[in-house]
């Protein structure tokens, strides 16, 4: 059975410090979400505000790569764009073409790892909310639920593939924008991106209190030195580079 969920403004722990740029408010769109397909929460929220800001503009091809059920393929599709959505999961594919079928909004859902599907086409922006949380080596990093976060043991599994594809993918001038934690090193994200010839760094923050898996993980996260004992909560950023 599929779950609906409001993409909307998560809540934030009182203690936590405000961002240093606010994601805009979302809209409140319901979206379908088959089990296993993962809920847009405060890095879906924090990306969508940096994609309104980018001024994403009408007729703008636009790639939401790790689309899970399409919110933020919904969301550059609602301020113009033309955009190609990817996501491995088959569940995923599936509830992201449900929920742009009933948006009535023109998003092509391809089903691909990563690039695989796109036949080296070019982009004017690509957009992700990677999986980029660290794993123990033994976590489901392929199947299940925990394909949407479970990154290997440094977080980076999907995040250095992106990094090295994304110039690829994108036209000269195109702008790339990424979310991820800190606990998956945003600056090896800026560095291995200006490698791939893409001048980037960081343009949005925000903490928000640990979720179920972090804290369940904490210890281990602790024990790898990824995760300092005063910490305290997830910072999470988007990085913006562009394609020179
Ligand atoms: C953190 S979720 C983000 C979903 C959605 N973009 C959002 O913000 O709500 C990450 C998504 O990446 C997908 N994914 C994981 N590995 C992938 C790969 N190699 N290629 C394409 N999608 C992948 C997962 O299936 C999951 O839907």
């Amino acid at each position: 059975m599929a779950h609906q969920d409001a993409l909307r403004r998560p809540p934030r722990a009182p203690s936590a410090p405000p961002p240093a740029t606010a994601a805009a408010p979302a809209r409140t769109a319901r979206l379908l979400r088959l089990p296993g397909v993962y809920r847009p929460q405060a890095d879906t929220l924090l990306l969508a505000g940096a994609m309104r800001r980018e001024g994403i503009l009408p007729g703008m091809e636009v790639l939401d790569l790790c689309t899970g059920s399409g919110a933020l393929a919904l969301h550059a599709a609602r301020l113009g764009a033309r955009v190609t959505a990817v996501d491995i999961s088959r569940r995923a594919v599936a509830s992201a073409r449900l929920n742009t079928a009933l948006a009535r909004l023109p998003v092509s859902v391809r089903r691909g790892d990563l690039l695989s599907a796109l036949r080296g086409r070019a982009f004017d922006a690509l957009i992700s909310n990677p999986p980029y949380v660290p794993a123990p080596a033994d976590s489901p990093a392929r199947l299940g639920a925990g394909r949407a976060w479970n990154a290997g043991p440094d977080g980076r599994l999907v995040l250095d593939r992106i990094c090295d594809g994304a110039a690829a993918a994108l036209r000269p001038g195109g702008i790339l924008l990424l979310v991820q934690s800190h606990l998956s090193g945003p600056e090896a994200t800026v560095d291995r991106l200006a490698a791939a010839g893409i001048g980037a760094a960081v343009c949005d923050r925000v903490t928000v209190p640990f979720g179920p898996v972090l804290r369940g993980r904490a210890r281990w996260l602790r024990a790898q030195g990824l995760l300092s004992h005063e910490v305290g909560g997830e910072e999470l950023v988007v990085i913006r580079g562009r394609k020179g």
